[in-house]
């Protein structure tokens, strides 16, 4: 009896060597044809950027010419892999994944930070830079560079703001010329309790949704319209489901670059030289890129789409600040009134030069 329990499990231990040998010897050993990128990928540093645009956008293009420059400035050891077109996360998961590491950098519209603190809320008042030199100085100078610093203390590191451009209506239920044509409409916003005032304000509902769920929005008519840049409007053809387009530049659209500080910190000084002077430099080319960008988008919607298109005249426009100007006083608190006085001085200071 011993001798055939010995027996029996002598056999169970030949079964098993033999299951691990066989599956071992099994497996490929060199799944991979060779190939000389992969020498020393053991070596080499990758961050995850994840953004929900197209990417022939600002943003789109910004990511790449990021990736190009830092591939280029470290011979080929970091690694920027661009997920665009909200392919990984929406706008509505990226901040998390950011903080869970799953993803290692992201740009989310500075809308979409209120969620981090009010103090976001600035870039979103109504026609708050005059021109594109506000919007340069308003980003990259003082007010800029205290909201990315707000960032520390939800333990994100700030690395730059992109911009986009200005925001336009589009809507299936136009022309909207005058504040008065958005009563009653239903609008796409961006998750941001500034823009809702205002839409508020204006008598017309508006619905907090995902970037990538607002073409089936329109189209499902679940909404009337939304407000957007050219490049977001042409990239995602939403030229294709709406009858009207108003050039109202009536708000600010952009970008805060960020990575987790715990993923920054762990860098050795040598990569964090490498990804800022890549940032910097790139931040710089976005400024002029988006504009271009979002002019020639512009021109071929205007050759493309059937869609009928008002620019709005100056005296338009007056209007338009005249009935949306309460909103400054109105969250001003909420914002922080030191902030929102900065940005009216700045404000204030380019309507002057302009004229
Ligand atoms: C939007 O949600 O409309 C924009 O923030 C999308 C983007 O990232 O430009």
């Amino acid at each position: 009896m011993k001798k055939t329990r010995i027996y029996l499990f002598m056999i169970s231990i030949g079964i098993v060597l033999a299951v691990f040998i066989g599956y071992h010897t099994l497996l490929p050993q060199n799944a991979l044809p060779y190939d000389d990128d992969q020498e020393g990928l053991s070596d080499q540093i990758v961050f995850k950027f994840s953004h929900v645009v197209a990417e022939n956008t600002p943003k789109g293009q910004a990511a790449a010419k990021f990736a190009e420059l830092v591939d280029k400035n470290s011979n080929g050891t970091i690694k920027i892999v661009v997920f665009s077109n909200g392919s990984l996360f929406s706008d509505i998961e990226e901040i998390n994944a950011l903080k869970d590491g799953q993803v290692h950098i992201i740009a989310p519209s500075t809308s979409k930070l209120g969620m981090l603190s009010t103090d976001w809320g600035v870039l979103d008042l109504p026609y708050v830079f005059p021109n594109y030199e506000a919007m340069v100085e308003g980003i990259h100078g003082k007010i800029g560079n205290q909201l990315l610093n707000s960032l520390e203390k939800e333990g994100i590191k700030g690395l730059a703001h992109w911009s986009n451009g200005f925001k336009q209506f589009t809507t299936n239920n136009g022309p909207i010329v005058v504040p008065e044509d958005l009563r009653g409409q239903t609008f796409r916003i961006m998750q941001s309790d500034v823009i809702k005032a205002q839409f508020d304000l204006l008598g017309a509902e508006s619905h907090q949704e995902s970037f990538n769920s607002t073409y089936n929005l329109i189209e499902a008519g679940t909404v009337d319209g939304e407000e957007n840049t050219i490049s977001n409007i042409y990239s995602k053809k939403f030229y294709n489901v709406q009858k009207y387009l108003t050039l109202s530049n009536h708000g600010y659209l952009g970008y805060a670059v960020m990575m987790d500080q715990k993923v920054w910190d762990q860098q050795t000084e040598n990569t964090q030289k490498i990804l800022l002077e890549a940032m910097n430099e790139t931040t710089t080319w976005n400024d002029l890129n988006s504009i271009k960008l979002n002019e020639e988008q512009l021109e071929l919607i205007k050759q493309n789409s059937s869609i009928q298109l008002h620019e709005l005249t100056k005296t338009e426009i007056e209007k338009w600040k005249t009935d949306l100007d309460p909103i400054y006083e109105e969250l001003s608190k909420t914002i922080g009134e030191e902030l929102v006085g900065e940005m009216q001085e700045l404000r204030m200071r380019f309507e002057v030069e302009k004229q």
